[in-house]
């Protein structure tokens, strides 16, 4: 099944899915790894159903919000029904339909490990910061949990941090910086015999 298909049809039951996989702890330490600030701009790559927007709506951002899949932006449209602060925008991993230089922050949490070309994605998710901006990256540890693949669209079975840290680097990003959330992304395979507990990090730099 291609990506955005699998995606359209998990959205509407994508935040009960979500809250199963892992705590709003990734969101809190995404939000405090950037220190962000009100009035400032954001852009949530792979928003989904815009859960580190929802905390940057909280703390007074405007947010770009960025999905391959129409039907996640359409359940985010109507959980933020009303809200003048979200400009939604279909778009793609490989070209993201935001001009050169113009977010002070960008976030892609869980969203890495579906793209095709991680590097690629991490040097265009680059491309729209500002000088000075602040990319933050929060996604799975290295695992062996094939299953993940096969039923939930995986691309990559995580990634190994000494990776993130060059990918950052080749991007050109300075200040880089790699953490644990102290947070485990848990999943149970359908026929119950496989248990993933997998740790998540949080990457940070600055253009
Ligand atoms: C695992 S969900 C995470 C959603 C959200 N960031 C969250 O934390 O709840 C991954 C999201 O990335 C989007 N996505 C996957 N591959 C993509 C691509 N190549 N281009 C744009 N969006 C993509 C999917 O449609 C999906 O909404």
């Amino acid at each position: 099944m291609k990506s955005r298909n699998y995606f359209d049809e998990i959205a509407p039951q994508w935040d009960r899915l979500r809250e199963s996989f892992f705590s709003r702890a990734v969101k809190d330490k995404a939000l405090s790894v950037a220190n962000v600030h009100p009035g400032r701009i954001a852009a949530d790559i792979g928003c989904g159903t815009g859960f580190i927007t929802e905390g940057l709506v909280q703390r007074g951002l405007k947010i770009i919000a960025v999905d391959g899949s129409e039907v996640m932006l359409s359940e985010m449209k109507q959980k933020f029904a009303g809200l003048d602060l979200i400009d939604y925008r279909l778009g793609e991993a490989g070209r993201l339909p935001i001009q050169d230089e113009t977010v002070d922050y960008a976030f892609a949490n869980m969203y890495l490990h579906h793209v095709e070309v991680p590097p690629d994605a991490i040097k265009e998710m680059t491309r729209i910061l500002k000088p000075g901006g602040i990319l933050v990256i929060t996604d799975l540890d290295e695992h062996r949990f094939e299953f993940l693949k096969r039923e939930h669209n995986d691309r990559w079975m995580g990634f190994p941090r000494v990776d993130i840290r060059r990918w950052f680097e080749e991007a050109g990003l300075r200040d880089v910086a790699l953490d644990c959330v102290g947070e485990n992304c848990c999943a149970a395979s359908s026929c119950g015999s496989e248990h993933a507990k997998i740790g998540i990090f949080v990457a940070s730099g600055r253009k």
